[in-house]
């Protein structure tokens, strides 16, 4: 295999999952990454039907993730890395399995349930020299790259106000006795301490955060819980002071009727404002104080360097969710190659989030938990 590929193995996405198969196809897009090993489930027989379907040698299919990272580290031609896509709960216990064996990571969010097991994830990634990603969908789309890189070129002057929200419909009613993602979802066995914010608030502060590099001073939240029998919120304001004494307010809803996956991020500084929509990627608006609104389309070569070099396809041909999460992978697959080549790589020259941010993102989590479990009582973020 020529030493421009990766192999890499998954935890997760069996039949019937959600972003198993996305990311299977972010992970393909561009060629660098091949599928060899899994543990697609915890019913093995539903392993060998995935891996049957996929081309995996049978050889490759095992019967758990602790099999597997002990197999696959043994072997000369082992994976380069494991993608787990399983629930929440058990992140941390397939990802230390595999740093354990030096072998690096990319994790899907919340990348832990507690802030304490996100910690000893980044403190053993480090101890055994291995890479870690945590995949925040919305950094890898170009727009969003064009908003940071204006906001860093200083386009809109100092951000004063921010407005994230992310309003869905999917959990308005008790559908989770028929729906597999809802089912996990609000149990808190296998969620965490939250559903909505742990779940879709966790990407607004992921893309805020990108965007306008703020770190969060304190915060004031206010989770609910509209349907009954639920033990975990499934509606979510939040209040934030960032360290700058900029301000904003986060909004995450599974019962907004009306609503898909409305993720939409608006900065506002003191010399203009973005607004960028997720149902909406291939745009960014872009206002200068005093001046008409501009549309900037993605492909164009008025846009800057990281929007350009994430681009794929000419303006006006749709690109979205599947190219953003192939970007993310792009970039690690990228690092983990020169990582190869060279044997050290600097991890603030690749563009995809690491632990670092996926340990702030649970703590953002556990932050919200306890300010609204104190009335929605200011707390700092530390
Ligand atoms: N980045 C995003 O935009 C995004 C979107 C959706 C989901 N997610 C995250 O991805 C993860 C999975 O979510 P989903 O909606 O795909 O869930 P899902 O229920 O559709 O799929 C989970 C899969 O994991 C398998 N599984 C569970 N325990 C396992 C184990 N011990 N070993 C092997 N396989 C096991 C299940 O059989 C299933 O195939 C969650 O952490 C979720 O928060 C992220």
């Amino acid at each position: 295999m020529s030493a421009e590929i990766l192999k890499y193995g998954m935890v997760g996405g069996g039949p019937g999952a959600f972003i198993g198969e996305v990311h299977r196809t972010a992970a393909r897009f561009d060629g660098k990454n091949i599928l060899t090993a899994g543990s697609f489930s915890r019913d093995y027989q539903k392993t060998l039907k995935t891996g049957k379907d996929l081309g995996i040698d049978e050889n490759r299919l095992y019967k758990n993730y602790t099999e597997m990272a002990e197999k696959e580290s043994e072997l000369a031609d082992g994976i380069d890395f494991v993608s787990v896509v399983t629930p929440n709960h058990t992140h941390f216990e397939v990802a230390e399995a595999f740093l354990s064996q030096g072998i690096s990571v990319v994790c899907d969010k919340p990348v832990t349930t507690s802030s304490q097991e996100a910690s000893k994830l980044k403190q053993l990634a480090e101890k055994n020299d291995a890479e870690f990603c945590v995949t925040y969908t919305y950094s890898g789309y170009p727009m969003v790259k064009e908003a940071k890189e204006l906001v860093e070129k200083g386009e809109i002057g100092d951000i004063r106000v921010i407005m994230g929200e992310y309003p869905q419909e999917w959990l308005a009613e008790p559908t989770e006795e028929e729906n597999k993602q809802a089912s996990w979802r609000i149990d808190p066995n296998q969620a965490g301490i939250s559903n909505c914010i742990g779940d879709i608030g966790s990407h607004i502060e992921h893309t805020v955060s990108y965007i306008s590099g703020l770190e969060i001073s304190k915060l004031s939240a206010n989770l609910d819980t509209f349907v009954a029998g639920r033990e975990l919120d499934d509606n979510g304001e939040v209040m934030i002071k960032y360290e700058n004494g900029a301000t904003g307010m986060y909004w995450a809803s599974q019962v907004a009727v009306g609503n898909d996956n409305g993720l939409k991020v608006r900065i506002f500084g003191s010399k203009g404002s973005l607004e960028w929509s997720q149902e909406n990627p291939n745009y960014l608006y872009f206002s200068k104080l005093g001046e008409a609104t501009k549309i900037l389309s993605r492909g164009h070569g008025y846009l800057g360097n990281e929007a350009q070099k994430s681009n794929r396809i000419p303006p006006g041909h749709p690109e979205g969710y599947f190219e953003a999460f192939a970007n993310i992978y792009a970039n690690f697959s990228a690092a983990l190659l020169e990582k190869k080549k060279k044997g050290k790589i600097e991890e603030q020259d690749f563009d995809y989030p690491t632990i670092t941010e996926g340990l702030r993102g649970v703590k953002f989590i556990e932050k919200c938990v306890a300010s609204s479990q104190q009335g929605a009582s200011w707390v700092d973020f530390e």
